[in-house]
């Protein structure tokens, strides 16, 4: 399938409520392969403690067509007056390299109001390229591994070519 036709059959829905029906797939596959964050995700959302809903805040998840695919979250840094961390990213790896992150990534920044804004993450081992590919720079400081000074529509552009 074309690129530009792969990445029209990527939707976004913003997580309320409840988390998606098939998240439990995904949290099995993320635990087989030793990635502990939906764990975390889930223990989080179920006790209240993190529900992505403070001004700025969002989980996303994806679906490619119908299918659940990926899911992922911006909640304020703590540690940086007005900036804000993605956490918990992950895709089924059926549904790796098709832009799925990417378009969460983007959905999250174009909702961070106001000027350019710190964002940090902490990547898991391994995720470094994709983190890196979004314009995050290493930046090893507390807790965090990689930092980007965002404004909301920097990953909205569309690449040349799609
Ligand atoms: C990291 C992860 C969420 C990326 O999801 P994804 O939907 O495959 O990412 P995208 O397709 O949007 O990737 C966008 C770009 O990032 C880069 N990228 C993503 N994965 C990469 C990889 N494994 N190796 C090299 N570059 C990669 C590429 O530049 C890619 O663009 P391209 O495919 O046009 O070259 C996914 O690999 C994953 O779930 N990994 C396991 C869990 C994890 O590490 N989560 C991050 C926690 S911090």
């Amino acid at each position: 399938m074309a690129r530009g036709q792969a990445r029209r059959m990527i939707r976004l829905e913003r997580v309320v409520g409840s988390l998606p029906a098939d998240f439990p797939l995904l949290q099995a596959e993320a635990r087989a392969g030793g990635y502990k964050m939906l764990d975390t995700l889930a223990a989080e959302w179920t006790s209240g403690r993190t529900r992505f809903d403070r001004p700025g805040e969002a989980l996303y998840a994806a679906y490619y067509g119908a299918t659940f695919a990926a899911i992922g979250g911006l909640t304020v840094e703590r540690l940086v007056p007005g900036g804000f961390r993605m956490r918990r990213f992950y895709a089924f790896t059926a549904y790796r390299r098709a832009g799925i992150a990417r378009r969460i990534a983007a959905a999250l920044l174009d909702g961070i109001a106001g000027p350019r804004r710190i964002v940090t993450t902490n990547a898991a081992a391994g995720s470094e390229p994709f983190w890196e590919s979004l314009g995050f720079l290493p930046d090893r400081r507390n807790g965090w591994t990689h930092t980007l000074a965002a404004a909301a529509s920097d990953l909205n552009a569309p690449a040349a070519g799609v």
